[in-house]
């Protein structure tokens, strides 16, 4: 049969890494993983037993597209305390995931060739699912010296439809202060372009809390999601948060495409958002972690990093050891036991000599996976 050419998508190739590790543990080799992007907990225990009791009370069926009204006044309000920003509720819509979020805030915003600005190295996914909704991702090639953010001379002239930032970003952990998205959405303003803003890290900041773009602007989309500071993957439930002439817009899509995010998880993060004590407990570990992996991974001798202001991933230029980092992976991996990604996956034309460390998991596999990469180089 037929298949599209919007179809013909790349491949994660952190997959491919995920994969060679598992079958090394398959051979009974003991695998530390510093590819996967997820933390190593699961949902705090308050969302796991209101779903319990919501599961005795009634049959979970469909929600409205736009999300439970609960979780939707729960999240405007934590915009109130965690930036001081009065949101109201009606902008806030529910979505399966920050994944979800980005079909719906693509399919509204764009028309079928527009062009889609979005800073290299970033998000895999950001530029495949532009692909496979037949627009046009533009790697924007970002610096060391703006550490790895887009600014505005990156897109001047180049006619955009929208841009798409990340604060904290995956795979560098580096935020934009409030004068950079101001600077951002005022070229973007000037220009007609969109402003997309995922702030799926938020919350998991090291020295100084993230700024949102809604302290900025109301004239953007903005993209959470419950997969990290909540500690919820798989429950597939995010947010966005939409100009309010496009909540009608985005309601009638989401009705269309996914009815609504999962009931179970919509109930499950509307608890999540009152687990303070233990999500502040796996900060402690990401902390403890991050401290752990910026002395370590220099003594081992990677020694080119920006040190992440957010999330849980070092990104590190090691062009002074390879130019081609999937088969250093594979060497990683293979000699060390340990996983971790090649830039390819977020720098396509530039991620040969780069590779992402996550540090998500227990500070006891951190400082293992430290050991084991500090004796692999010293034996190179
Ligand atoms: C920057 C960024 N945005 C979005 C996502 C997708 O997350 P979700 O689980 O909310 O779909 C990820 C996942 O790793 C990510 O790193």
């Amino acid at each position: 049969m037929r298949s599209s050419t919007r179809s013909a998508v790349d491949p994660f190739i952190v997959m491919d890494v995920m994969q060679a590790a598992s079958a090394a543990e398959a051979a009974g080799r003991h695998i530390i993983h510093m590819e996967v992007g997820q933390p190593g907990t699961g949902a705090p225990r308050g969302a796991v037993s209101a779903l319990g009791q919501a599961m005795d009370r009634g049959a979970l069926g469909y929600t409205v597209a736009l999300g439970l009204p609960a979780l939707r006044a729960r999240i405007a309000q934590m915009y109130g305390e965690w930036y001081n920003v009065d949101l109201d509720p009606s902008r806030v819509v529910i979505t399966p995931g920050s994944s979800g979020a980005f079909i719906l805030a693509f399919t509204a915003l764009f028309d079928t060739g527009d062009r889609v600005g979005i800073g290299a190295p970033g998000y895999p996914s950001y530029r495949q699912i532009l692909k496979a909704l037949a627009l046009e991702p533009v790697d924007l090639p970002t610096s060391p010296e703006n550490r790895y953010q887009p600014v505005p001379d990156d897109f001047s002239g180049m006619d955009l439809a929208g841009l798409m930032v990340a604060s904290p970003a995956n795979p560098t952990g580096t935020m934009l202060d409030r004068d950079a998205i101001a600077a951002l959405v005022g070229a973007c303003d000037a220009a007609g372009t969109s402003f997309i803003s995922d702030e799926i890290y938020h919350g998991i900041e090291y020295d100084k809390k993230a700024v949102t773009a809604l302290e900025v602007t109301d004239d953007c989309y903005v993209i959470n999601s419950f997969s990290k500071y909540f500690s919820m993957t798989g429950w597939r439930v995010g947010w966005m948060v939409v100009p309010e002439d496009h909540v009608r817009v985005i309601e009638r899509i989401a009705q269309n495409m996914f009815i609504c995010a999962p009931h179970a998880s919509q109930i499950a993060a509307l608890a999540a958002m009152d687990c303070d004590a233990e999500l502040q407990g796996n900060m402690d570990v990401y902390r403890a972690n991050r401290t752990l992996m910026l002395e370590g991974l220099t003594e081992a001798g990677f020694t080119r990093i920006a040190p992440p202001d957010g999330a849980f991933y070092v990104y590190a230029d090691v062009s002074d050891l390879t130019d081609d980092s999937r088969s250093f992976a594979a060497e990683i991996l293979e000699k060390a036991g340990v996983a971790v990604t090649p830039g390819l996956d977020f720098d396509p034309a530039r991620g040969q000599s780069t590779l992402r460390f996550s540090y998500a998991r227990s500070t006891a596999d951190i400082a293992e996976g430290l050991a084991r990469l500090k004796a692999f180089m010293a034996a190179r």
